[in-house]
C-alpha cells in the first residue's frame, strides 16, 4: 500500500500535461528541481486527458516494463497504472517489448488481458523475460527501447549491488535511453544511500533522461502554488504536512513491518516529505527531529487493525505517528506529521506553505484537490477545486515530451522530479525515521 484506497473514486479519465506540445530535452541548463521558484509548469498547460491528442509521429515507441504490478498495470487500491496513461500518450506508436517481472505468471495475465482489448497492438508481440539479463540476451536490433519504466519493489533498486542495480545494468546496457523509475527511489539500509547518490550522479554525468514518479509534483494546484509563489517574488518560510492514513483498509502485513517495508514515512510520507521539498527546497538534514508515538505505548493501541501484528517481531512494528521538524538551507521550517490513526478509507492529507502575507493550503491531493489561498489584503482564503486533474497522466505526458526533444515551446514539458532529487527526499525520510528512534521512549523506559 503506497497511497489512498480512496483514491479509487478518482476517475482514470483526469487532466494532462503538455498535451500534444512537446520541446527540448532535460540538459543541464534546464532549472535545479530544488530551487523553490524553478523547475514547474504553467498550470494552464494541464489539460484533460480527454482534450490532450496522443503524440504526433508514427514509428513505434518501443518501451520496456519492469515489473507487472500494480503501479504499472493498475488494480482498485488506486488511480496509478502506467500502461493505461502511456497508451493514451503514445496512441498506436506505443509497442511495449519486453515484460520483466520474475512472477512470470503475473506478467502472462496482465498481456493476456490487455490483448482481448482495442490496445492490442502494444501487447501482442510483448515477450515476458524473468530478469533484464534475459532480455538483453535475447533482445533483437528491432527491439531496443526508447524508455524503460521501472515499477519493481524498491528493494530491487537504487543501489551499485548485484540484483538491486536495475538502474546501472540499463545506463550500460542501454546508455542514452530514458528511464521512468518509481518511488522511493530504493528501500534498504540508511548507509546504502550513498550508493543511491552516486547512481544519481552516473545519471546526470550521463545526461540520461529519467523521470521519478512523485506524481504530486504534476497536480495543478501544485503548479498554482508554485505559480503564486513565483508571481509575487516570494519566498517560503514554512512547509506544515500533513499525512493521516486510514489504516484500517491496510491489509498488507509488509506495510506493518519495518524490516521490509521500512515504515511508512519512508514508504508513504514520502509523497509529502518530496513535496515539502519541492517548495521549501534543500533540506540541512542534520536539522531533524522526530519524535514517535509506538505500538506498545497507551496511546498507541489501534482497534481495526486488519493484519495480526503479534506475527511481526515488537522491534519491527511501525509507529502509530511520527511528527518531524527540520531547517531548509533556506533558513525556512519543515514540519511533517505522517499518523496510522484513521478508520475506514480516506485519507486525510494536507499541505501548507507559509510565505509573508499568503497561505497556500493543499488539501486532498490524491483524491480531489482543493487550494486555499490567503494574500495580502483580506483575511479570507479563496478556495480553487481542481476536477479533472490527472498527474499521473501528466508525469508520463511530460516524460514522453522530453524524449521526443521538439524544441516547439520551451515552457511546455518539464520533468519535474529527477533521480538526484529524489534521492534526497528518500534521505529525508530516512532521517526522520532514524531520527523518531533515536528519540523514542522504550517499552522498558
Ligand atoms: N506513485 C504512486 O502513487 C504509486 C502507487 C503504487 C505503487 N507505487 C510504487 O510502485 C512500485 C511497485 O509497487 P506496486 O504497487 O506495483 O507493487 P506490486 O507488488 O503490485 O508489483 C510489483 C511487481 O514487481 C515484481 N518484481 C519483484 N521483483 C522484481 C524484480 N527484481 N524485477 C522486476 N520485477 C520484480 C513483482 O513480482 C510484482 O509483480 C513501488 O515502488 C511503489 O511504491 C507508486
Amino acid at each position: 500500500m503506497t497511497t489512498p484506497m480512496s483514491a479509487r473514486r478518482m476517475s482514470e479519465r483526469r487532466g494532462s500535461a503538455g498535451g500534444a506540445h512537446r520541446m527540448s530535452a532535460v540538459s543541464g541548463s534546464r532549472p535545479s528541481i530544488s530551487d523553490p521558484r524553478r523547475g514547474s509548469i504553467d498550470p494552464l498547460r494541464l489539460i484533460p486527458m480527454d482534450q490532450a491528442l496522443p503524440i504526433e509521429g508514427s514509428d513505434d515507441f518501443n518501451v520496456v516494463f519492469i515489473g507487472a504490478g500494480n503501479i504499472m498495470f493498475g488494480s482498485d487500491e488506486g488511480p496509478w497504472n502506467h500502461s493505461f496513461r502511456l497508451e493514451h500518450k503514445l496512441g498506436p506508436r506505443l509497442k511495449v517489448v519486453a515484460l520483466i517481472d520474475p512472477a512470470v505468471q503475473r506478467a502472462q495475465e496482465v498481456l493476456r488481458a490487455k490483448c482481448k482489448t482495442f490496445v492490442k497492438s502494444a501487447y501482442e508481440n510483448t515477450r515476458v523475460f524473468k530478469n533484464l539479463d534475459e532480455f538483453i540476451a535475447n533482445m533483437t536490433p528491432k527491439e531496443r527501447p526508447r524508455a524503460v519504466i521501472i515499477g519493481s519493489p524498491p528493494q530491487f533498486r537504487g543501489t551499485s549491488k548485484p540484483g538491486k542495480d536495475i538502474e546501472l545494468q540499463i545506463l550500460k546496457n542501454f546508455p542514452g535511453i530514458a528511464m521512468f523509475v518509481e518511488k522511493p527511489v530504493a528501500t534498504g539500509p540508511q548507509d546504502d544511500i550513498k550508493d543511491a547518490f552516486t547512481i544519481a550522479k552516473t545519471i546526470r554525468d550521463s545526461q540520461t533522461i529519467c523521470s521519478i514518479g512523485y506524481m504530486l509534483r504534476y497536480l495543478k494546484a501544485t503548479q498554482m502554488m508554485k505559480k503564486i509563489i513565483s508571481e509575487n517574488n516570494l519566498t517560503v518560510m514554512a512547509t506544515i504536512a500533513r499525512y493521516a492514513c486510514a489504516y484500517e483498509a491496510i491489509a498488507k502485513p509488509d506495510w506493518w513491518d519495518k524490516s521490509r517495508s521500512f515504515g511508512p514515512v519512508i514508504e508513504q510520507g514520502t509523497h509529502f516529505c518530496d513535496l515539502s521539498r519541492y517548495f521549501g527546497g534543500e533540506v540541512d538534514i542534520s536539522t531533524v527531529s522526530a519524535h514517535s508515538l509506538e505500538h506498545y505505548e497507551n496511546a498507541g493501541r489501534l482497534s481495526a487493525m486488519k493484519v495480526d501484528e503479534s506475527q511481526i517481531p515488537p522491534e519491527n512494528r511501525i509507529p502509530r505517528v511520527t511528527a518531524a521538524t527540520w531547517k531548509y538551507d533556506s533558513g525556512a521550517v519543515g514540519n511533517f506529521t505522517h499518523i496510522v490513526g484513521l478508520q475506514g478509507s480516506d485519507y486525510s492529507c494536507e499541505l501548507e506553505v507559509y510565505a509573508d502575507g499568503y497561505s497556500l493550503k493543499l488539501v486532498n491531493p490524491y483524491v480531489q484537490p482543493v487550494l486555499y489561498v490567503r494574500r495580502p489584503g483580506s483575511d479570507d482564503e479563496q478556495t480553487y477545486r481542481f476536477p479533472d486533474d490527472d498527474p499521473f497522466f501528466s508525469e508520463i505526458s511530460n516524460f514522453i515530451d522530453v524524449i521526443e526533444d521538439i524544441e516547439e515551446d520551451p515552457d511546455a514539458a518539464q520533468i519535474l522530479s529527477s533521480y538526484e532529487d529524489a534521492v534526497k527526499s528518500y534521505e529525508l525520510t530516512w532521517a526522520i525515521r532514524a531520527a523518531s528512534e533515536k528519540s523514542k521512549k522504550k517499552a522498558t523506559d
